[in-house]
């Protein structure tokens, strides 16, 4: 069965402690929140001190999702604001290696993100350093979009690349997630999957939740 990670991009701001705490008592793992600098990606979400305030309220993995351009000048203020996994994208950034590293010294599991565009290729020589691999289903910076289909044969490669080396990091996959598309990517070796629209559209978040646990049992 897969792990589940409501974003909250897609939450109801002004009711969000309610929102976390629907999907934590409907047993997701993780808390995925998605932090977008305006830069590396057109819109403005939100920053450390969300960490900071949803900290208190839940055990939920706090799984941040860094969409910012040179990541690395705020890897610490997240870890610092209470998040127990940062991801970075590869793209955002000329010193991969370095953001992964300080991730881990500053005490949180570390993740490397590819957008669709990017091969697996890129990341093969941190893979060895990493917790997690976000593979970005939709292009980023939005939620509510398509899955891309094609984004399955990256897993599957991440998935066998994780047999042949013996390494054991998650991973992830983030857009368009619903109890269809997931299907497929659970399949090829996903085992974290982000949903956003799908989950907090709804007026039971909860059974969102759980009909991606389920369709993946
Ligand atoms: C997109 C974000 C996602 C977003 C997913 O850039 O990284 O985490 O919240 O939203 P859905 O599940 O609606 O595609
Ligand atoms: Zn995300």
């Amino acid at each position: 069965m897969i792990k589940v990670a409501p974003s909250i991009l897609s939450a109801d701001y002004v009711n969000l402690q309610k929102d976390i705490e629907v999907v934590d008592n409907a047993g997701a793992e993780y808390l995925h929140i998605d932090v977008m600098d305006g830069q590396f990606v057109p819109a403005i979400s939100y920053g450390a001190g969300w960490v900071k305030a949803i900290r208190p309220i839940t055990n939920m993995i706090l799984d941040v999702h860094l969409m910012v351009q040179n990541p690395e000048r705020y890897v610490e203020d997240f870890v610092n604001a209470g998040a127990d996994l940062v991801g970075v994208h590869v793209e955002a950034t000329p010193h991969i290696h370095r953001a992964l590293q300080m991730i881990k010294n500053a005490g949180a599991k570390a993740e490397v993100v590819i957008n669709p565009g990017t091969p697996v290729e890129m990341i093969k020589p941190v893979l060895y350093m990493v917790d997690q691999v976000l593979v970005m289903t939709v292009n980023p910076g939005f939620g509510g979009q398509k899955f891309l289909p094609e984004t399955i044969k990256k897993i599957a490669e991440l998935d066998q690349i994780k047999k042949d080396q013996g390494l054991d990091f998650d991973i992830e996959i983030d857009g368009g997630v619903n109890n269809e598309t997931v299907v497929a990517a659970y399949q090829a070796g996903a085992t974290v999957a982000v949903a956003g629209s799908y989950v907090f559209d709804d007026a039971d978040p909860a059974s969102k939740v759980n009909a991606i646990k389920e369709a993946t049992k």
